[in-house]
């Protein structure tokens, strides 16, 4: 038996004794994303952590997902394999900042990205995800609209919604990994792979979402490959998403549009963390618990449920 086998299997054998579920991102390694019981985009993980019946949920992603997921079940117990996992996203907006622009425009609704810490999702009005934002801000009844803290989520809103104001709060947060995307890069992938369909996340610059033939979450992207009769993808998000797509569509051909080996960026930092290894010792241990003081949690929660009754 390998290392990794031997690892997939105690971690199966710790999950039946303790009631345990898996919440795996579509970003993590291949071998975290098959112990997963389920794999998905921040939102769809968000929703299942609302609805399962297990005793402990693991959160293999970053930490705002296991935090948010703590935010969402404060009777569960939340694990996160390792709290390092940030998110620069998360990183580029603080509780201060926040707050000075919602002071500065009192009457405008307050539309946050799930990559947020959860205090400053207890601060918003509405928490959005890559798979909802353009639905969300097109039925708010408001014209001017505080958003953050992606910047190129943010621009493509913009595109999508032109009759209403979006103002980023920061004005320029980005993902460490999108940010590299360049029309150069799509150039040349186009070239050597000219029957793929370019897939981007609306995390990369709006130069690379205007030159895609399709903009959507990590689950709206293996949704599309799979409906779509072509064959060969180019998939502009982080490299993880790669083993999602293999995984949930086999005989397609998957090419990430920057390679680990032409620049580590292809990879994210954060995500990279969290590893087999690490998962098993998680839920053997019970390590790190996710807890989210009372007040912030309900506040975070009334936000996103806010988000899902607007778009029911
Ligand atoms: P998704 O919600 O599309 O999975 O994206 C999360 C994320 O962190 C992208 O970098
Ligand atoms: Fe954050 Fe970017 Fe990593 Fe997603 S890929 S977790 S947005 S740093």
């Amino acid at each position: 038996m390998t290392r990794v086998e031997e690892l997939l299997s105690q971690i199966k054998k710790l999950k039946t004794e303790k009631n345990a579920i898996i919440l795996g991102h579509n970003y993590m390694e291949y071998s975290v994303q098959l112990v997963s019981d389920f794999t998905g985009d921040s939102y769809d993980l968000a929703v299942k952590a609302m609805k399962t019946n297990a005793n402990i949920i693991l959160f293999a992603g970053v930490y705002f997902m296991a935090e948010q997921a703590s935010a969402l079940n404060p009777d569960k117990k939340v694990l996160s394999p390792d709290p390092s996992a940030g998110c620069t996203l998360s990183d580029a907006l603080d509780v201060k900042t926040l707050q000075e622009y919602k002071e500065r425009y009192p009457n405008a609704p307050v539309v946050l990205y799930i990559n947020t810490s959860i205090y400053a999702k207890a601060l918003a009005d509405y928490i959005v995800t890559s798979s909802t934002a353009v639905n969300v801000v097109q039925k708010l009844n408001a014209q001017t609209i505080l958003f953050g803290p992606d910047a190129n989520l943010a621009n493509y809103v913009q595109q999508k919604v032109p009759n209403k104001k979006i103002i980023k709060v920061p004005p320029n947060g980005r993902c460490i990994v999108h940010a590299n995307y360049t029309k150069q890069l799509v150039e040349l992938a186009r070239k050597k792979y000219p029957n793929a369909l370019l897939m981007a996340h609306p995390e990369a610059p709006l130069e690379i979402l205007e030159s895609a033939d399709f903009v959507g979450s990590t689950n709206q992207m293996i949704q599309f490959s799979k409906e779509n009769k072509n064959e060969e993808f180019i998939v502009a998000t982080e490299i993880g998403m790669i083993n999602a797509l293999k995984i949930k569509n086999p005989s397609k051909k998957f090419y990430p549009l920057v390679t680990t080996e032409a620049c580590a960026c292809a990879r994210c930092p954060y995500m990279n963390i969290i590893t087999l290894e690490k998962v098993k010792r998680s839920l053997e241990e019970e390590v790190y618990e996710v807890k989210v003081p009372e007040d912030i949690a309900e506040r975070a929660k009334m936000a996103f449920e806010n988000t899902m009754k607007l778009l029911e």
